[in-house]
């Protein structure tokens, strides 16, 4: 694209976990980055010109037959290497150093003491000792030579050690995650100062070089979005917009299983705030129709799916010869679909417009293919997307089809609507909304015995489910003030019609998911 890639940092992945937030430090210290397989050619590094490699962690044992590996030749190549963990053991067991198994793993917070200001720790202090997080059963039992020891804990005689001619450095512990605080400014360390990135990854870069190359490739293409009111499809149309609006159309389909007030915030927002050619379709009824009388998640999705693509399909038609499908693909799902195998290449994506370009024959513009969720929202906000977009929590596509268990009828997404705006209203109001992964109102298909006034009522229970997460691929249940959950509690009963009970969900996930069905 343009020169906010000239410099970037490589992130070759031995199937950590942690990966990912490897490359979001390295974002952070405004350094473009990308993460491949471990089993990344040599050859396609070097065309790749890195200004310097980092080795991520991964749960094997190096020394055991058929552990993942690395070509050699990176060693040669003259740039800077950073390995954390199994990627530190790696360069210790290809450049003639020992490592084995540890007397005991060490897992968990640790101190650090820091022998040299050297490499990732040029702005340290060798005095005061850092607190690092550890997870390993493996240790450095002897350097390659060239190698001196930078750092020990309790149990690592070797926590970090640098051959400081080469610049090659391995931390065994992780400098990605939260648990090692100071973790960011070593990475920022290693890569601006060892590797002598500049920092300019910025979203405003990135949104002035996405719109320029835009505005080049695709002069006189016509392109449609499929604007859904998320975050993700919000950017892409805004960028798009900006970089060739006469040629875009954004078409927002009204599935009559969305929020409270999402149709009229949209339009509001994209059409008259922003003045996107933007046209709203009024599905409600042949979604709602299709659903009658199903039950089962999977074919709600199914009905879901296939009616949004074809009256999608059905719009695109009337614009005339499209030429392209903006979607908003995020980075971690480039990630999954190339990872190296282990617990980073993983779980399951959902695509709310899978199947439309190749039914279509259209071709793809993903802008977002190489951004984090985070920097989305960065770019967003660079934009002028107003808040109430850019932090918003995930929906799914399915939207409250699959928050209604049992059937989905008209009244009873009324029911959940209005228990839902309730609890969307409180958590802003606690100013817990953008703290928390997602809060929604859940309407189980169950009826219970209550009282109200001197009457007896049997009626709806609702669910509350509120979760922590960082990526939806683990979750767990919000420790969220009693007092907050009182009040939507007693609102729901008081306000909401044929509701009775407010249930509160307290499951992680694993083993139940975040959604109900
Ligand atoms: P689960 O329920 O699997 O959800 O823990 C993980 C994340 O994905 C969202 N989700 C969906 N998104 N289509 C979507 O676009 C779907 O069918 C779907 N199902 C779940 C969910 O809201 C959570 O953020």
């Amino acid at each position: 694209m343009s020169d906010i890639h000239a410099q970037k940092i490589l992130v070759l992945d031995f199937g950590s976990q942690t990966t990912q937030l490897i490359a979001r430090r390295v974002r952070e210290a405004r350094v473009y980055c990308e993460i491949h397989p471990c089993t990344m050619p040599l050859a396609q590094i070097k065309a790749y010109a890195p200004k310097g490699i980092i080795l991520s962690g991964g749960p094997a044992s190096c020394y055991e037959p058929g552990a993942p590996s690395v070509d050699q030749g990176i060693f040669a190549l003259g740039v800077p290497i950073l390995g954390i963990c199994y990627g530190m053991q790696i360069i210790t067991h290809l450049m003639g150093g020992v490592v084995a198994r540890g007397a005991k793993r060490e897992y968990g917070p640790s101190k650090l003491t820091l022998s040299k200001s050297v490499g990732p720790f040029r702005e340290f202090d060798p005095v005061e000792p850092l607190q690092v997080w550890m997870s390993h059963g493996d240790r450095i039992e002897q350097m390659p030579s060239g190698f001196a020891t930078l750092a020990i804990t309790g149990n690592s005689p070797v926590a970090a050690m640098g051959d400081l001619k080469r610049r090659i450095y391995g931390v065994q512990f992780h400098p990605e995650v939260a648990h090692t605080p100071r973790g960011a400014e070593m990475l920022a360390a290693f890569v601006l100062g060892d590797c002598g990135c500049q920092p300019i990854w910025t979203m405003h870069n990135f949104a002035e070089a996405t719109i320029a190359d835009f505005r080049q490739r695709l002069a006189g293409q016509k392109v449609i979005c499929a604007l859904s009111g998320g975050v993700d499809s919000s950017v892409v149309a805004l960028l798009l917009h900006k970089a060739i609006s006469e040629n875009l159309t954004s078409i927002f389909v009204d599935n009559g299983v969305l929020r409270a007030g999402e149709v009229s915030e949209v339009a509001g927002v994209f059409r008259d705030v922003f003045g996107l050619n933007l046209i709203v379709v009024d599905a409600a009824d042949a979604f709602l129709d299709r659903l009658q009388g199903v039950s089962d998640p999977e074919e709600k999705r199914r009905i879901i799916g296939h009616t949004f693509i074809e009256i999608f399909e059905a719009e695109a038609k009337k614009i005339g010869s499209v030429e392209y499908l903006a979607q908003g693909t995020l980075y971690p799902d480039v990630i999954e679909s190339v990872s190296f195998k282990g617990p980073s290449a993983v779980i399951k994506s959902h695509h709310n417009v899978g199947g439309l370009p190749e039914k279509m024959r259209l071709k793809l513009v993903e802008p977002l293919r190489e951004l984090f969720k985070d920097e989305c929202r960065e770019v967003g906000r660079e934009l002028g997307l107003p808040e109430s977009i850019v932090s918003r929590q995930p929906f799914p596509g399915p939207g409250l089809a699959i928050r209604i268990l049992g059937e989905v009828t008209r009244p009873r997404l009324k029911t959940l609507r209005e228990a839902d705006a309730i609890v969307q209203e409180e958590m802003r109001g606690a100013d817990l909304y953008t703290k928390v992964w997602q809060s929604f109102a859940v309407l189980v298909p169950v009826k219970t015995v209550g009282v109200m006034g001197d009457e007896r009522t049997y009626e709806d229970v609702v669910a509350l489910r509120i979760v922590d997460s960082v990526d939806a691929m683990t979750a767990d249940w919000s420790r969220v003030p009693y007092e907050l959950l009182a009040k939507i509690s007693s609102r729901i009963i008081n306000e909401v019609k044929g509701v009775n009970r407010v249930v509160l969900d307290i499951s992680s996930k694993p083993p139940s998911t975040i959604e109900w069905e």
